[in-house]
């Protein structure tokens, strides 16, 4: 097994090489907990040439990793599932002993109102048993795609034009996944910020400037009035990556 890889804690006590797991811990005894996990830039980009990877670095992907494994499901939007091309999250030796107890890995919860999903894609055909992809979809979703999801996933209708989150996030919450780890895309970020549905947001921040046209964490107009973060803990590698947990204020 690789070692459980360490950061410096910058904020509110600062102290060196501590582990991962240590610092992502989900918080107890809250229940249900959703926690959107971002990386960006320090000019605000969360890709370069359209995809998030060339911004992470190493602890960057495992911190990804441990969250997978922390997760009881993994949220994603359908745009980032078809850019980044998701299939079922692996199996990782790394992080196995925190899923005793639990299936293997993961599910992934992919949200779609359109339905455009390739259907014979390995998200869906070699999801395990125990972690069988679900789609989240809405009522007026075009009715032979949600038939055609309905052949390889679970699908959860919320909502009728668009998914409504706060009810999809109650419906997996109902079978039994209580933490929720979002990988995004920034529009399903922005809608389930809007539905009050984000509880911590773990975002790195990577050493880069990057400008350009790439997305942010965020799509659509400003919030008015904006919304108010407060920093929970930040630690920091010597790569000058900086790793942020926040919370939205109540
Ligand atoms: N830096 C990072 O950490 C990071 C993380 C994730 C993604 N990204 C990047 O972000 C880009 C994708 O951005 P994106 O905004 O398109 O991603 P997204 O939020 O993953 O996907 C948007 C799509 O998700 C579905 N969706 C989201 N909210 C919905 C709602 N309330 N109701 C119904 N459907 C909903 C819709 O799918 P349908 O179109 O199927 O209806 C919508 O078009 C990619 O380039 C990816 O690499 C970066």
């Amino acid at each position: 097994m690789t070692e459980d890889p360490r950061i410096n804690r910058l904020f509110p006590i600062q102290a060196k090489g501590l582990s991962l797991q240590e610092a992502l811990a989900f918080p107890s005894g809250v229940g249900r907990w959703v926690r959107a996990v971002f990386v960006a830039s320090v000019d605000g980009a969360a890709t370069v040439a359209g995809h998030a990877g060339g911004l992470g670095n190493d602890i960057d992907k495992q911190l990804f990793a441990l969250n997978r494994a922390l997760a009881d499901v993994i949220l994603v939007g359908a745009g980032t599932a078809r850019t980044e091309i998701y299939g079922p999250a692996e199996d990782d030796p790394q992080w196995r002993h925190l899923r005793d107890n639990r299936s293997p890995t993961a599910p992934m919860a992919v949200v779609s109102h359109s339905l455009d999903l390739d259907f014979s894609a390995s998200l869906f055909t070699e999801a395990p048993d125990s972690a069988k992809t679900i789609l989240i979809t809405c009522a007026d979703a075009p009715a032979r795609a949600r038939a055609a999801a309905a052949e390889v996933a679970e699908v959860i209708v919320a909502g009728h034009s668009s998914v409504d989150l706060s009810a999809a996030i109650g419906a997996l919450h109902n079978r039994g996944f209580a933490r929720i780890v979002c990988e995004g895309g920034p529009q399903l970020f922005t809608d389930l910020l809007e539905a009050g549905g984000v509880d911590e947001l773990c975002l790195t921040r990577s050493p880069n400037l990057v400008a350009g046209a790439e997305t942010t964490i965020l799509r659509g107009g400003q919030f008015e009035p904006p919304i108010d973060l407060e920093l929970e803990s930040l630690y920091g590698t010597e790569d000058g990556y900086l790793y942020l947990l926040y919370r939205p204020v109540a």
